[in-house]
C-alpha cells in the first residue's frame, strides 16, 4: 500500500554552520511556500536543532517542516562524553535516523547498538527513521536481500506491532550512496517488497501498512519522481540534494500525486 502523503526527508550530514543552516532552511520553506502535499522532515547536526526549531517557530506559512536528528546514543544518561540522548533530542526533533550505513561503517555501529537505540527513541517519543542496506560486495555475492532481513530482524527485534507504525524504514544501498549512481526501479521496488513482507509476517498487515518504507541513495531532482512512483515507495531520504533549497523543492514536488 503506498500511504497518500509522501515523506522527503533531508540528511545534512556534517555540513553547514548554524548560521548557513539557518539560511538554508528559510530558502527551503521560501521555495515551498504554501505546499502542504507531503510530510517534510530535515535532520541537520545537533547543535543546529534548537536554533531551527525556534526558527520554524517563526514560520507562519506553509510549508510545515518537521525535525529530526541524525543520531542518538544508544544510552540514556550517563558518563558517555560526546553523546546526545534521545531525551535530550524529543523536545526539539520529532524523528531521529538511527543506523544510518555511514555509523555502521565510519563508527562501528552494530546491530545491538542499533537495537537499543530503535528502543529509547520510541520510549522517549521519538520516531526513528531506520536505515538498513547493503553495500556492494554484498549485492555482487547475491546476499543483499539476506543483509537487509538480518538488519531488520535484530534493529527491530523488541519493537511492538503498535510501535511498528512509528518507524519509518530507509532502505539505502551503501553503493548508492553520494555516488550518483541510484539503484535501479527494479532492484528498488524488490527491496521495498522484501521490506514490506517483512513487517507483515513479524507484525500483521495492518501494524505493517502503517509503517513508511523509504528509499535513499542518490536521490535527486531528476530521478525524485520516477523513484517516488515506484510500487510500495512511500518518499527519499536526500543527502547531498537536500542541501540545495531549489533541488530539494523539486524533491518535495516530484512526491506530489
Ligand atoms: P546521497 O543522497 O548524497 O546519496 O545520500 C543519501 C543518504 O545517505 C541519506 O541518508
Amino acid at each position: 500500500m503506498n500511504l497518500p502523503h509522501k515523506i522527503i526527508i533531508g540528511n545534512w550530514k556534517l555540513n553547514d554552520t548554524i548560521a548557513e543552516g539557518t539560511v538554508l532552511l528559510q530558502k527551503i520553506h521560501q521555495e515551498l511556500k504554501g505546499f502542504s502535499a507531503a510530510t517534510i522532515v530535515v535532520c541537520p547536526p545537533a547543535t543546529h536543532l534548537y536554533p531551527l526549531h525556534r526558527e520554524l517557530k517563526s514560520f507562519k506559512s506553509d510549508p510545515k517542516i518537521e525535525l529530526g536528528a541524525q543520531n542518538i546514543s544508544d544510552y540514556e544518561a550517563g558518563a558517555h562524553t560526546g553523546e546526545v540522548s534521545a531525551i535530550m533530542v524529543r523536545d526539539l526533533a520529532k524523528y531521529s535516523i538511527i543506523g544510518h550505513s555511514e555509523r555502521r561503517t565510519h563508527y562501528g555501529e552494530t546491530d545491538d547498538q542499533i537495537t537499543r537505540k530503535v528502543a529509547i527513541a520510541l520510549e522517549h517519543g521519538l520516531q526513528p527513521i531506520l536505515c538498513v542496506g547493503e553495500n556492494l560486495a554484498q549485492r555482487h555475492d547475491g546476499k543483499a536481500h539476506q543483509v537487509v532481513l538480518d538488519q531488520l530482524n535484530t534493529d527491530l527485534s523488541d519493537v511492538t506491532a503498535d510501535e511498528i507504525k512509528k518507524i519509518i524504514i530507509a532502505y539505502e544501498p551503501v553503493w548508492a550512496i553520494g555516488t550518483g549512481t541510484f539503484a535501479k526501479p527494479g532492484e528498488i521496488e524488490d527491496m521495498l517488497r522484501l521490506i514490506r513482507n517483512a513487517l507483515v509476517q513479524r507484525f500483521g498487515r495492518l501494524a505493517s501498512t502503517e509503517s513508511r518504507i523509504v528509499y535513499g541513495g542518490s536521490v535527486d531532482g531528476e530521478n525524485a519522481k520516477a523513484i517516488m512512483q515506484l510500487q510500495g515507495c512511500d518518499g527519499v531520504l536526500v543527502g547531498g540534494a537536500s542541501l540545495k533549497p531549489k533541488e530539494f523543492a523539486a524533491i518535495v514536488h516530484a512526491g506530489q500525486k
